[in-house]
């Protein structure tokens, strides 16, 4: 659909929260006190597993992992957040609000999946503890770990491309504190339909495979369990 006329915006404008000072100044407080707690406990998480020689077992490194990932996912949306509720215009470049699409779209992905693995390999620990003990080496885990950020940062790439081909010429206004998928599907002028379609298929997908109700591999030797 082409749209005449279309003078580009070189930003966007959040609404943010509130706009009343006091109330900015009492959510800063909240959310700083919120994310500092989620990094702190994750940087310790991270820490004790990396010094403890006990903790260096599959388990814990995909545990690391997602504090890892949940540190890296808080951050790309609380920290423009935080900074918005003390400045009074709250834009976002359009390339600023593309790098956190991507990101906060990539570490949630890897999150998802590591916890998939996790899930996984938990299952393998407690019904095949004798291929758990046989195929589950570091080497193993390692790759696990890097298909998952392989696949996150794809589909991430590929998701965060498809949004910013879509032209916005009506508003930059934001009614949020972050650049949210759906608010700039809602938000832009051009035909929207293939990246509904893009959403609603990798929801599926993701779907599917948490529902998938025994990984095949384990079928397979299944009746070695007793
Ligand atoms: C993530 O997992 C890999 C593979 O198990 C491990 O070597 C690495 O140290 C972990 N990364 C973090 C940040 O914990």
């Amino acid at each position: 659909m082409a749209v005449e006329n279309c003078t580009m915006f070189t930003d966007f404008i959040f609404l943010g929260l509130s706009d009343r000072q006091d109330v900015q100044q009492g959510l800063l407080v909240l959310f700083l006190l919120v994310y500092g707690i989620t990094v702190i406990a994750n940087l310790g998480m991270i820490l004790l597993i990396k010094m403890d020689s006990k903790l260096h077992t599959p388990m814990h490194y995909f545990l690391s992992n997602l504090s890892f990932c949940d540190i890296c996912y808080s951050s790309t949306v609380s920290l423009k957040m935080l900074a918005d509720f003390l400045s009074e215009q709250k834009t976002i470049p359009y390339s600023l609000c593309a790098i956190q699409i991507y990101y906060f779209r990539a570490f949630a992905d890897v999150e998802c999946l590591v916890l998939a693995l996790t899930a996984y390999v938990h299952y393998v620990a407690v019904y095949n503890p004798l291929l758990y003990t046989t195929v589950m080496s570091k080497r193993v885990c390692i790759q696990l770990v890097a298909i998952a950020y392989i696949v996150g940062l794809i589909d991430s790439a590929v998701h965060t491309c498809c949004k910013f081909q879509l032209s916005f010429c009506h508003s930059n206004i934001i009614n949020h504190f972050f650049c949210d998928i759906s608010l700039l599907l809602a938000l832009s002028t051009s035909d929207t339909s293939i990246n509904e379609i893009m959403v609603f298929t990798f929801i599926g997908c993701a779907m599917g495979v948490q529902h998938c109700p025994r990984p095949p591999v384990l079928q397979l030797h299944h009746n070695y369990h007793p």
